[in-house]
């Protein structure tokens, strides 16, 4: 199975960052030096993708600049001989051709968001990717999944899960899970999956993380699908569907999932991030163990 497409859903109003996101998306709040955005691309490329698929909306053109050229400042950079900058830049711009931006015209759920792409993604499998959540770790989720994926028969569906505590299962995708796939330590095959259960009635705490790949049946299932949790077109619905006739698993990846659309997880991430830094480490500990009084 060859994975070449990823879909970002980045569409979000952004309300539990408010008032940070009032006029830009919360897939540019940045995260050290790099949007959001920029992280999930880039595990996206290691993962051997190679087209990049945006479902924006309104007030999201940012995002889409992003992922230009930017002439002036190119322009100036090298006229400065700024060949430091000039080569990072380098390094995240994607080629020419290889992204594409399509919209979803109304907030009907992450379901809905992955149908607007189908045009764009056609008959193949494909990953989606939640730029809500980084997954700190060197291979990135994605890859640790794809590689996975490469070794399970082509009609293959995986999630990343991880597990959370109970109390906090009504917040996620949450899933059960049968027995460990007999040649891959880290994934399961799937036997249930609910959309943000009612509290005290989750099958397990196995939480569906922000990393799919799904085989393109799923537009099939979505162009049907019924509104579900928070009365919204949910992607774990229709996966459930595909369930009932294709391979699924999900996959404990390596690595420390944080989540950036929340308040608490966006600044654990910069402190994660910015302590993973080499020319960052030694400051930002000094400084926070003299916050803390030690
Ligand atoms: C979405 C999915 C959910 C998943 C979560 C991960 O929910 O619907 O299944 O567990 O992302 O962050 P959202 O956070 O968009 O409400």
């Amino acid at each position: 199975m060859k994975i070449r497409k990823a879909v970002f859903p980045v569409a979000g109003l952004g309300t539990r960052v408010l008032p940070a996101t009032k006029a830009m998306p919360k897939e540019m709040l940045t995260i050290v030096d790099r949007p959001l955005i920029q992280y999930v691309v880039d595990e996206a490329r290691e993962a051997g993708i190679e087209h990049f698929i945006f479902v924006t909306g309104r007030n999201k053109g940012v995002i889409e600049d992003h992922f230009d050229r930017m002439f002036e400042l190119d322009e100036t950079l090298k006229g400065r001989n700024k060949t430091a900058e000039m080569e990072q830049l380098a390094r995240f711009q994607p080629g020419a051709g290889e992204t594409s931006f399509t919209r979803q015209q109304a907030p009907l759920g992450l379901g809905h968001a992955v149908w607007c792409a189908r045009h764009i993604v056609g008959n193949e499998p494909f990953a989606v990717v939640l730029p809500d959540e980084l997954v700190l770790n060197s291979p990135g989720a994605l890859k640790q999944m794809v590689d996975i994926a490469s070794g399970l028969d082509a009609n293959s569906n995986l999630v990343a899960v991880e597990e959370v505590p109970m109390e906090m299962t009504h917040q996620y995708g949450i899933c059960s899970v049968s027995g460990r796939h007999p040649s891959h330590a880290n994934a399961y095959s799937i036997d249930g999956m609910v959309e943000k259960p009612p509290k005290g009635t989750a099958p397990s705490n196995l939480s569906i993380t922000g990393r799919y790949i799904l085989q393109p049946e799923i537009f099939e299932i979505l162009e049907t699908q019924e509104r579900g949790a928070g009365g919204e077109i949910q992607l774990t619905d229709a996966m459930i569907g595909l369930a009932q006739n294709q391979p699924f698993f999900g996959v404990k990846f390596e690595g420390e999932r944080h989540d950036c659309g929340s308040k608490a997880g966006f600044l654990r991430a910069n402190i994660a991030y910015g302590l993973q830094r080499a020319d960052l480490n030694e400051t930002l500990r000094a400084d926070m163990l003299r916050y803390l009084g030690k």
